[in-house]
């Protein structure tokens, strides 16, 4: 039986942030479905004083004792619940995770994420789990990997052990000021090399060189990452380590995102009774005091407000669009100038648009299930999970041609005998011009009333469930051995 470990920084429903959180924690149970008797997944993440008590009431505490970390010695508990078939761990200290308000952020994070990377590998012993693979996710978790490599390879209990990084996005590398080495991460200087790149410390570089195969999110993402236009950076690590780079396409959890048994949208239903959705726009429409119509588009953008999400590219073309007759909702925060942007596009459209400055998962469903078209105009996406919840609650995507979005949303088009293809509305240059051709041609398809059911329909039916891609996670673990 091959024991697989994911070490990362969040996890679904534990706590989470980000897209990061929805993998953490719908990714092992499938791999664990996938595998059957073969595999034991466990996951590992620190615990942050958001998890909920429900939860911490459900744990067990299964090691407590020292961790060292350059001249520190701090505390450590490890505690474990069963989720979903998955036991996950916990890593319990509450100077570093013991806060109130976000999850990471803070001026210590090296500090906090070195502690949990070595808290992890001094660990495993006690807790009897030192796995086959050690499968770390992201910057907060490269670590681990590194950790593995240059401090206890020589310890026959972690010589077997082999390591896998998940880049989940290569923005966020991890990248420190090389003074803080020796104090920080409990380094010598005989590492510098491996953990130096472009001049500072780089966490994810050094996890990148350790690992015995690097993954990304999505097939072209993994492509996208050797080239300087989306590599932040690293194309040059990444061209030399191509031969153990990976892309394996995400999916979503399909108990969580089911328009079908939902719980918080207004009503239910599938592509076999389309209609039902109609409901969802109605009482969308009411809570927000729009106009309540069944024969305007309603239009959603749901993101975090920053310029790589496309939201330069959304800005120039809004009052273009709303001199149609149209809907829009925007969901989500961001940097100041955008979420200004929303507020004042509301003013000026109080009959067409809602901005809602906040997140909030239930409101996001509600807004799935209610609109029609959804756009998601990023200018790099290593997989994006919005635009597989949206096609799932039977809306059109709207997306650029990059990463996870290339690979899961293939251009519509109608051959001469109505055979439609593809399952949205695609472009390639990060042009202005083309979202607001494609968003028109969209809207153009929706208010053709068999067009649109007939697409729809083949939308909300594009399996983006995590079978294969859980397969494939177990045929790259297989490649180790
Ligand atoms: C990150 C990426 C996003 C991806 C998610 C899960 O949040 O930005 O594109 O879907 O990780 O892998």
């Amino acid at each position: 039986m091959r024991r697989i470990l994911f070490v990362g920084a969040e996890a679904l429903p534990f706590a989470a942030t980000g897209g990061l959180g929805d993998v953490m924690g719908s990714l092992p149970c499938e791999i664990q479905k996938a595998g059957g008797s073969d595999v034991d997944v466990r996951v590992i993440m620190p615990l942050y004083k958001a998890v909920s008590d429900s939860f911490r009431a459900q744990m067990q505490t299964v090691y407590e004792g020292s961790v060292y970390l350059g001249w520190r010695e701090l505390y450590v508990g490890i505690r474990a619940l069963e989720y979903k078939g998955v036991t996950y761990y916990f890593v319990d200290n509450e100077q570093f995770f013991g806060r109130d308000g976000k999850l990471y952020g803070h001026y210590d994070d090296a500090e906090r994420y070195a502690y949990f990377c070595e808290a992890v590998l001094s660990c495993l012993p006690y807790i009897d789990f030192v796995p086959d693979v050690l499968h770390a996710h992201d910057w907060q978790a490269a670590l681990a990997v590194v950790y593995l490599n240059v401090k206890y390879k020589n310890d026959w209990r972690y010589g077997r052990v082999k390591s896998v990084f998940t880049i989940h996005n290569i923005e966020y590398q991890g990248k420190y000021d090389p003074y803080i080495l020796g104090n920080t991460f409990g380094l010598g200087t005989e590492h510098l090399g491996l953990m130096c790149y472009d001049g500072c410390i780089n966490l994810m570089k050094a996890a990148i060189e350790c690992c015995d195969m690097v993954s990304t999110v999505s097939p072209k993402y993994a492509s996208e990452i050797k080239d300087p236009t989306y590599s932040h950076g690293l194309h040059y690590q990444l061209i030399k380590e191509h031969s153990k780079l990976r892309g394996i396409l995400n999916g979503i959890d399909y108990d969580l995102y089911n328009p079908e048994t939902d719980p918080v949208i207004a009503s239910n239903f599938t592509s076999r009774a389309l209609s039902k959705k109609a409901a969802n726009k109605k009482a969308l429409q009411k809570e927000l005091a729009l106009p309540v119509r069944d024969d305007v588009p309603l239009v959603a953008l749901i993101s975090r407000l920053v310029s790589h999400k496309g939201l330069d590219l959304f800005t120039p073309i809004a009052d273009k669009l709303l001199e149609d007759d149209i809907q829009l909702v925007v969901l989500g925060m961001g940097d100041e100038t955008y979420e200004n942007f929303m507020r004042e596009l509301e003013e000026r459209h109080r009959d067409k648009v809602r901005s809602l400055i906040l997140y909030n998962r239930d409101t996001s469903k509600k807004i799935y299930a209610a609109c029609d078209i959804f756009l998601m105009p990023s200018k790099s996406e290593p997989c994006g999970l919005s635009q597989m919840i949206a096609s799932r609650y039977g809306a059109i995507p709207v997306v650029r041609e990059t990463g996870g979005l290339y690979d899961s949303i293939k251009p519509y088009y109608e051959t001469e005998d109505g055979e439609i293809h593809g399952n949205g509305f695609t472009f390639a240059n990060y042009y202005f011009g083309e979202l607001e051709e494609r968003t028109n041609a969209a809207i153009a398809l929706w208010r053709d009333k068999a067009k649109r059911k007939k697409l729809v329909t083949k939308i909300m039916k594009t399996d983006f469930s995590w079978g294969a891609s859980a397969q494939k996670y177990i045929q790259m673990y297989n490649e180790l051995f």
